[in-house]
């Protein structure tokens, strides 16, 4: 699908309030700052006064004082799959667990046949309703999981899908190829030949066709062990694709260890996360992605080890963890309220676990999570007094404007004023 082009955001971009630690390199700016954009990237940012005056005749944008923030970075997503999961969230609350939702044939499976029944396009028009209401909360760079297909075609299906949305919205897109999220039916009793089709079958040919940006695994008893997750890290090794893992949702399985030792980009969940295994992470510099929404829809009462995460220095990031089973959650911003009010995370930590470290978590520390010249013009402007706003309010949006891409994408600033 071609969409219209959206409005040019070249220019100048003034009367803006940057947002503490929005800016990649330097300090904080406290007065008013202004940016230049040019040809869909960052050419100049800074204080306004200091504004060179080589852009003064370029096309104005009056910010009217608003807070800046870089786009936002959802780093944990499985927003392609078919179908849904509302009765399972019936069976949750009239009290069956997630694994027992599980063993009964519901769970991740289910939406497997769902995947597998959908042509791309029904799939395509499915996840880009989705993408739409992610994107707008000022997201512009997503991290979307295959693990619906779990055979080679279907899990090609789902790639595809993921980078058609990436091109079309203008939004920048990293696959995690996730055949190692499940057992498929056909393969019941037999996970070491599955994983062996992951591996020697589906991964090479998925990474040939340029569909895979990095390499995930669900490492759980209800899903695979820590030596069949070593395999797979193993055939993303050698194939050159850095790894990640759903690392110790709902026990320690050691994964996250094991994940650092491969220089995983990140370990995700990690409410069971051991201190052996932080102490891996920070070795490694591999970034902790915390996922409140799963953590809520499951009830779950065990916090991730927050405190000991902070005092290790490693990176947090927060994600939506977007799937139809554990997390329905289509709001990152809710997401960063949920991290403080559930995780205790500070303002300042959720900001950064939604932008910069979340960027970190994908590999794109260079490029998204913070502002700076020569960066891709992906910004935020919320008309919000208080940055802490962005994860006080929840159930609205605030008002704001995104540009992505050099693109205005939505917002009440559609024109330069001069
Ligand atoms: O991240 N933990 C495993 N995978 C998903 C759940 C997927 C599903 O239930 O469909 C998660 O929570
Ligand atoms: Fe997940």
């Amino acid at each position: 699908m071609r969409m219209a082009p959206l409005p040019s955001a070249d220019g100048v971009w003034d009367r803006l309030r940057l947002a503490p630690g929005a800016l990649a390199d330097g300090d904080d700016i406290a007065g008013e700052a202004a940016l230049v954009v040019a040809e869909g990237a960052i050419r100049w940012i800074g204080e306004s006064a200091r504004l060179p005056a080589a852009f003064a005749g370029l096309p104005r944008f009056d910010g009217g004082g608003a807070l800046v923030t870089p786009g936002l970075v959802d780093c944990h997503t499985h927003l392609v799959y078919g179908g849904q999961r509302a009765n399972e969230f019936a069976m949750r609350l009239a009290g069956a667990t997630y694994e027992e939702v599980a063993q009964a044939g519901g769970g991740i499976v289910s939406s497997v046949r769902a995947t597998r029944d959908a042509d791309e396009d029904t799939l395509y028009a499915q996840s880009a309703a989705r993408l739409e209401q992610l994107l707008a909360d000022g997201v512009c760079a997503i991290e979307i999981k295959s693990g619906y297909g779990l055979a080679l075609e279907h899990e090609r299906k789902q790639l595809r899908v993921a980078r058609r949305l990436g091109r079309d919205y203008g939004v920048t897109v990293r696959t995690s190829f996730l055949g190692a999220h499940a057992l498929p039916p056909e393969y019941a009793g037999r996970s070491g030949d599955y994983i062996d089709r992951v591996c020697r079958e589906m991964m090479p040919a998925l990474a040939a066709e340029g569909l895979v940006d990095a390499v995930d695994v669900f490492c759980e008893r209800i899903a695979f062990s820590l030596e069949e997750t070593e395999r797979v890290f193993k055939a993303a090794q050698a194939l050159g694709l850095p790894v990640k893992l759903h690392a110790e949702q709902l026990s320690d399985m050691g994964g996250a260890a094991l994940a650092a030792r491969y220089g995983a980009l990140s370990c995700d969940h990690i409410e069971h996360l051991s201190a052996e295994g932080i102490a891996a992470m920070r070795e490694a510099g591999t970034v902790a992605v915390l996922l409140p929404g799963a953590y809520y829809t499951l009830r779950d009462t065990h916090l991730p080890p927050i405190e000991a995460l902070r005092a290790a220095g490693v990176p947090m990031a927060v994600s939506t963890d977007h799937n139809p089973g554990t997390s329905p959650a289509l709001s990152l911003l809710l997401m960063a309220n949920m991290a403080c009010t559930l995780f205790r995370l500070t303002v300042p930590e959720a900001l950064a676990g939604i932008t910069r470290h979340a960027a970190r978590a994908l590999g794109l520390q260079d490029t998204h999570g913070a502002l700076g010249v020569g960066r891709p013009a992906d910004f935020v402007l919320w008309l919000v007094r208080d940055a802490a706003e962005l994860a006080y309010w929840f159930g609205q949006q605030p008002r704001r404007t995104i540009v992505r891409q050099g693109r205005i994408a939505s917002g009440p600033l559609e024109k330069p004023i001069a």
